[in-house]
């Protein structure tokens, strides 16, 4: 008999059971690398304030999450697509298209705080002016997102 099977069931049990625990600690505690912004050409500027980030946590609550998780927004596919882009292109997407079936009904400002949201949600840091709504500002603002850990 092969010698696997003098393994008493209960310690494979526990052994497999073990090994299932690592792996699932170990993909939480892989961080997800934090983003930044250049503004204007120039590094890790804060974009966005706190609160308007509370107050697009709400938007996302009460408006876009019963479509989306949040590895919507800040996992690998997303991360490849918008690293590198202007703020006002993913802007500009989300309030031309979202929320799916009923695109650009919310006030502007709301796409802003969902915006300042996703920004933190990403890493980037808080301060003390809120992401201005305007094309121009939001143009001139640049995501720098490293990629996320494989599988995130
Ligand atoms: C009714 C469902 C629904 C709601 C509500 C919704 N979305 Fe979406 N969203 C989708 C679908 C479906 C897609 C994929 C569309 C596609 O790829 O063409 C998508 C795509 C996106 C993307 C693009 C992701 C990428 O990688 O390009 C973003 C960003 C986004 N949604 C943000 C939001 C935000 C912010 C809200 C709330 C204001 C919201 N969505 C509300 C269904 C929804």
């Amino acid at each position: 008999m092969p010698r696997l099977f003098q393994i008493p069931g209960s310690l494979l049990l526990a052994v497999v059971a073990t090994s299932v625990v690592a792996a699932v600690s170990m993909t939480a505690q892989q961080p997800l690398p934090q983003g930044h912004a250049v503004r204007n050409g120039v590094d890790t500027i804060p974009v966005y304030s706190d609160s308007q980030a509370t107050a697009g946590q709400a938007v996302w609550t009460k408006t876009c999450s019963e479509c989306h998780e949040s590895k919507d927004v800040t996992g690998a596919d997303f991360r490849t697509k918008w690293a590198g882009q202007p703020v006002f292109t993913l802007f500009e997407q989300i309030r031309t298209t979202m929320p799916d079936g009923n695109p650009g009904s919310l006030p502007r400002e709301d796409y802003a705080a969902a915006m300042a949201y996703i920004l933190k949600l990403n890493g980037l840091p808080a301060g003390a002016t809120p992401l201005a709504a305007d094309s121009v500002a939001l143009a001139g603002i640049k995501l720098v997102l490293p990629p996320a850990p494989p599988g995130y």
